[in-house]
């Protein structure tokens, strides 16, 4: 399981499946578009490590924000960067460009397995399944984030109702805004789909336990700010102070 979980927390609900979906497709080369703080990515690369897998990781990202995500500072991009530079080798990389862009870099028919997590709107979605389809293997695995967000003009929703008329080997998790899965061949042997399909107790397992880890690390915040306004607090600080001269009085 990731060492390093930050927040924000709306993808680690996935991280048991993530571990899972390695250990069963072992793909040869992975690509995150959205990659923000770095749970879904750092699960990944985890994961690659775990099951001895010699995967080629990049992750896509301008490192800004944007309308959905929010925008943030630098520091978020300087503590994945030092975080993967002390961690991994050079199998794991950060691209530091727009998507749009950043496909140019990678050769047709090279990709295992994409994650599309960026702008969450209807367009932006469509066209970045649309922008680095010619990129993937014909049998490569798709993940969408957030297909079970409904407000504003989140859009992946619609977009991946569908995409699953076209391909029918699909799965979608509901919990943790959703992640829908696709795998791109039809009729393709020996798919993890089918088991997710056939075995409720295993998406059940997933769900669940990817809940629990939302609801740990949620409340393993509030207790961090409860500690540091109590340690920050006047009366904390008084009461060390009357310590110390008690300590002095008594000559401790
Ligand atoms: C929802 S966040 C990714 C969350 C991440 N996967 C996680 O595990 O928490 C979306 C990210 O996509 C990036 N982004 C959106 N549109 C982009 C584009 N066209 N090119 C590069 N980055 C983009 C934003 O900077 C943001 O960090």
């Amino acid at each position: 399981m990731n060492n390093r979980i930050v927040f924000p927390y709306n993808w680690v609900g996935h991280i048991p499946f993530a571990f899972y979906l390695i250990e069963k497709t072992k793909p040869k080369m992975i690509v995150e578009l959205g990659t923000h703080s770095g749970n879904s990515f750092i699960a990944f690369c985890e994961a690659c490590r775990i099951y001895n897998s010699d995967a080629k990781l990049y992750a896509i990202d301008l490192w800004k924000g944007d309308n959905h995500a929010g925008f943030y500072d630098e520091n978020i991009f300087e503590d994945l960067k030092k975080y993967v530079d002390e961690n991994y080798s050079d199998n794991v990389k950060l691209i530091r460009k727009d998507f749009n862009r950043a496909v140019f870099d990678f050769e047709d028919g090279s990709i295992d397995c994409l994650h599309i997590d960026g702008l969450h709107t209807y367009d932006a979605v469509k066209n970045d399944f649309e922008t680095w389809l010619p990129k993937l293997k014909s049998n490569a695995v798709v993940l969408f984030h957030d297909t079970e967000v409904y407000r504003k003009d989140f859009g992946v929703h619609r977009y991946w109702k569908e995409l699953i008329k076209t391909y029918k080997l699909n799965f979608n998790f509901r919990h943790s805004n959703g992640l829908g899965i696709i795998i791109l061949k039809e009729n393709f042997e020996n798919n993890f789909i089918s088991e997710l399909r056939n075995s409720s107790w295993l998406s059940s397992f997933f769900e669940d336990y990817g809940n629990k880890l939302i609801e740990f690390n949620s409340l393993k915040d509030s207790y961090n700010k409860i500690k540091l306004n109590y340690e920050t607090s006047i009366s904390f600080r008084f009461r060390i102070i009357l310590r110390k001269i008690k300590n002095k009085v008594l000559n401790k």
